[in-house]
């Protein structure tokens, strides 16, 4: 597929993504991690705007000289923005000046692609395309958030069915004490964070197949697994108690039944299917109340071609650090990354709603350990 057919594509999903919604769910922010999806449209245009059309095509007209301001979400490098917890506050620009904004880029990247580009910028094409497809993800967590903290517990859309996943059974994979290589090789793009690949020595350790089921998650709940400190980090304590936790985000105990918010509303918990939407403190809570641990990002990696994986992002024991020999680019693009590299862990896999071909097994996803509005669970290690 020419460079151009890919931008088309990527871009359209975006917006179908969006399409569902009305436009009063496109404006708010319920908490500061969640972001309003008409942010989402005007910032990954903003992205190829700012670096693509500006620097490298010749005669652009930026569409509005204000909306850096706006839609620039961490880049110093490129200047002042508004504060991430007032996105929300934002009703201008409205979300139909945002989808012209948007028409706009589109024009003018169709026009600019009409001539094959260097290969440095067909390079920074091909991050902008994956940068969107992160948001794309991001989109479906916000409007998860948005939409399942209302009181009427809307659906986003009532045939919504989540992709069919097998769960295999439970089996333990042994792996031998060695060393190991890790982080991407090969042809195709990948982020800076997954270079360079290197050798890691490992412990023999054992990784399990399937994922943490919801029924299994239950037995940690019913065991009074919220209740017992022994079970949690100092840090995952305060948290529980702060935040009144009793079960997964989305949960809730309604006449003696768990019911779970879906994207086709309310629904019974689905005992069979992988937890999810729990936070790395839970996750380590679970593991540590069954006398497990979570897997290293590494022993999840070289383990990876033997279990399958991809309805959510698995939490690993891992800090999201950089690899030996790991460089940011120059100028703002390097500001993509490496500056998170702090406080975060690192998740494994994808997930439901991981854009089609977005996916690699290198992949490493990072999230601070409280959050869970991300679509994440449990493999256990030992
Ligand atoms: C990799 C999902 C943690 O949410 O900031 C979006 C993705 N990077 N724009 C994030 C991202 C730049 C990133 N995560
Ligand atoms: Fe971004």
């Amino acid at each position: 597929m020419s460079l151009a057919d890919c931008y088309k594509k990527v871009r359209q999903l975006s917006v179908r993504i969006c399409s569902p919604l009305q436009i009063e769910d496109y404006v708010v922010q319920p908490v500061v991690d969640v972001s309003p999806p008409k942010w989402h449209i005007g910032h990954t245009t903003w992205f190829f705007e700012t670096f693509i059309l500006k620097p490298y095509f010749m005669g652009y007209q930026e569409f509005n000289a204000d909306y850096n301001y706006v839609f620039n979400s961490y880049y110093e490098t490129v200047g002042n923005r508004v504060i991430r917890t007032d996105r929300g506050n934002l009703s201008r620009p409205t979300v139909a000046d945002i989808y012209k904004y948007r028409t706009y880029v589109d024009d003018a990247m169709e026009n600019f692609l009409r001539e094959e580009p260097s290969a440095a910028i067909r390079e920074l094409m091909i991050l902008g395309l994956n940068h969107e497809e992160q948001h794309q993800e991001l989109l479906y967590y916000d409007i998860k958030y948005i939409l399942g903290h209302n009181p009427l517990f809307p659906a986003y859309d009532e045939t919504y069915r989540p992709q069919v996943f097998e769960q295999p059974t439970a089996q333990w994979i042994s792996m031998p004490e060695g060393i190991y290589e890790v982080g991407f090789e090969g042809e195709g793009f990948c982020f800076d964070n997954e270079l360079n690949r290197h050798k890691v020595y490992l412990n023999s350790y054992q990784i399990n197949t399937a994922m943490v089921t919801n029924a299994e998650y239950l037995e940690f709940i019913n065991d009074n697994g919220y209740h017992d400190f022994r079970f949690w980090h100092a840090e995952g304590w305060d948290w529980v108690k702060n935040n009144h936790v009793e079960a997964p985000l989305y949960w809730h105990h309604i006449n003696g039944q768990w019911f779970n918010y879906t994207y086709a509303g309310l629904k019974p918990v689905d005992l069979a299917a992988p937890v999810c939407h729990i936070s790395y403190y839970e996750a380590y809570a679970y593991a540590s109340w069954k006398g497990m641990r979570l897997p290293t990002e590494f022993e999840w990696e070289a383990a990876a071609h033997q279990f399958k994986w991809g309805k959510s992002w698995e939490w690993t024991e891992s800090a999201y650090l950089p690899y030996p020999g790991f460089k940011k680019a120059e100028g703002a693009i390097g500001e993509y990354n490496g500056k998170f590299m702090v406080s975060q862990k690192v998740l494994r896999g994808s997930s439901e709603v991981t854009s089609p071909g977005h996916e690699r097994v290198t992949y490493r996803n990072f999230f601070h350990p409280n959050l869970r509005w991300l679509f994440c669970g449990i493999r256990l290690a030992r």
